[in-house]
């Protein structure tokens, strides 16, 4: 379940040495959160701990860069992202984050594990630009569908750029 959280347009900044740590189970239910992700995101740790990931889903994010993401790491890939987060006291919260997935002694997919620092703060703009077009390519549909219709279109763009979802990504972390 998503708890409806409203945003009051607060917003939090990481400090440069300060790292979000979370790890999740196969279906993206929050197995471990460090001491900071709890604070970022106003949640005692037995709120978070056992809760889906999606608790801190900001309205703003496009379904079709977590439909990415979950490619990736499904298909035993790591994924760089930048997330907008809803902190469950109404603050956002903007992080660069490196999702993974998590393997045992036979190749198999345990879990997933995702830390997160600061974004460069010259890579927000280009990102608010491309997620709230992405997010006009999902009016009307919802779940699978949303995410779907997003990606395509982010897919579309990228290459009529002549570039791809990872250099598009380091282009902005470089460019800082
Ligand atoms: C390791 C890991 C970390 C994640 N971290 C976040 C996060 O910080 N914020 C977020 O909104 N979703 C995160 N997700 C994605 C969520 O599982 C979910 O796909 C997303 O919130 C969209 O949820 P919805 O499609 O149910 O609305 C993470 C997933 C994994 C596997």
């Amino acid at each position: 379940m998503t708890p409806t959280i409203a945003p009051t347009g607060a917003e939090r900044h990481l400090q440069e040495e300060e790292l979000i740590v979370t790890k999740t189970d196969l279906r993206g239910r929050i197995t471990y959160a460090n001491d900071v992700f709890l604070r970022f995101s106003a949640l005692t740790e037995d709120e978070a701990v056992g809760t889906a990931h999606n608790l801190i889903r900001h309205p703003d994010m496009p379904g079709g860069v977590f439909g990415l993401l979950w490619e990736r790491v499904q298909a035993g890939q790591e994924i760089f992202a930048y997330v907008k987060n809803l902190a469950h006291d109404g603050a956002a919260y903007w992080v660069f984050a490196h999702v993974t997935p998590t393997f045992d002694r036979t190749g198999a997919i345990t879990g997933y594990h995702s830390m997160r620092r600061a974004p460069r703060r010259s890579a927000l703009r280009p990102v608010e630009e491309l997620y709230a077009a992405m997010r006009t390519q999902e009016a009307g549909l919802s779940g699978p569908a949303a995410a779907d219709a997003s990606r395509a279109w982010l897919d579309e763009q990228l290459r009529e750029q002549g570039t791809d979802y990872d250099a598009w990504v380091w282009s902005l972390e470089a460019s800082a």
